[in-house]
């Protein structure tokens, strides 16, 4: 097994070679293009030449980010919705001939009691049909171009909550952590193949939301410093990028998994704001 595989602690060992994967001129299509991170990473590839399309279900801000990126791709399409991803392939056949790098970065996270919630089961099955059912059908369906590309990539989107289970985020907690099992074996089986499997596991990033339990440690950090930092790691082949933050809980919950849970969890740690419970009682919000 390569080092760079789960680079880790030693993410400064690929970062300090040569680059492995050509980012220059690819074709790159990111759902949830919209969002803060959606957005900043479509302006990153862009900078590099990149041919990008951005999906999202909310037309009105893809209409603001074409306007602002001029040259960018904006699709308006529900990823839960499996006749609009048919045409969303479509259209990238159409408008590029083919796909170089899928990235999975739509997701709905939702603040909820599953104890408490009368509507937990419809939220719930919001988040597994977003967060886990839609990028598992996005990848076949494009697997057949990423496999024509000479070079190409899948990057899921997942969190570094991927590891903590929240009880305030059941079921997005749960499906990150999901989408990071898959990602590993879904690299295994196309370790022959030209096509690499990338994992980003942001840590808390400032997108802009008004209200937020998860501010983490309080390192929040802009997407414009985080998106370079994804594209530098997949330029490095650096399959499972943690940065910032995300390093130290991940580390955290190998180490000493139930403290981290039980800080995660407890009140103390969202000083001065209502405690998860006040929150589930009003409903919930998407992140
Ligand atoms: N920001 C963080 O601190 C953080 C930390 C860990 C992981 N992440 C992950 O990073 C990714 C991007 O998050 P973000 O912070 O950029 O959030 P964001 O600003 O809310 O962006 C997510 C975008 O996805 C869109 N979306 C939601 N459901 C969709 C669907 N069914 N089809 C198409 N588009 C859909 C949202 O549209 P609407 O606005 O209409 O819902 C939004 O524009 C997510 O996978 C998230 O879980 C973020």
């Amino acid at each position: 097994m390569p080092l760079n595989r789960d680079a880790g602690l030693f993410m400064v060992v690929p970062l300090l070679r040569g680059a492995l994967m050509q980012i220059h001129g690819k074709t790159v299509l990111i759902t949830g293009g919209g969002g803060g991170i959606g957005s900043a990473l479509g302006r990153e590839f862009k900078s590099y030449g990149c041919r990008v399309m951005l999906c999202d279900k909310n037309a009105d801000t893809l209409s603001k980010i074409e306007a602002a990126l001029p040259g960018i791709h904006a699709v308006p399409c529900d990823v839960t919705d499996d006749a609009a991803i048919d045409r969303l392939k479509d259209e990238v056949e159409r408008t590029f001939g083919g796909l170089d790098i899928l990235i999975n970065n739509a997701a709905a996270s939702l603040d909820y009691s599953f104890v408490r919630d009368e509507a937990a089961l419809e939220k719930a099955a919001l988040e597994i049909a977003t967060n886990f059912r839609a990028p598992l059908r996005l990848i076949k369906l494009f697997m057949p171009l990423l496999a024509r590309a000479p070079e190409a990539a899948i990057v899921n989107v997942t969190s570094d909550l991927a590891y903590i289970p929240l009880s305030r985020k059941p079921t997005y907690t749960a499906m990150k952590a999901a989408l990071h099992a898959f990602s590993v074996a879904l690299r295994d089986d196309l370790e022959e193949s030209t096509i690499r499997v990338f994992e980003v596991q942001p840590p808390p990033v400032n997108v802009g939301r008004k209200r937020d339990y998860y501010f983490g440690l309080g390192l929040q950090i802009l997407p414009s410093v985080f998106a370079p930092a994804v594209v530098q790691s997949i330029r490095h082949d650096v399959f499972e990028i943690r940065i910032g933050q995300s390093q130290f809980t991940y580390w955290m919950s190998r180490i000493c998994p139930a403290y981290l849970r039980r800080m995660m969890n407890t009140k103390k740690y969202y000083k001065g704001k209502k405690p998860p419970a006040a929150e589930a009682a009003e409903g919930s919000r998407t992140a």
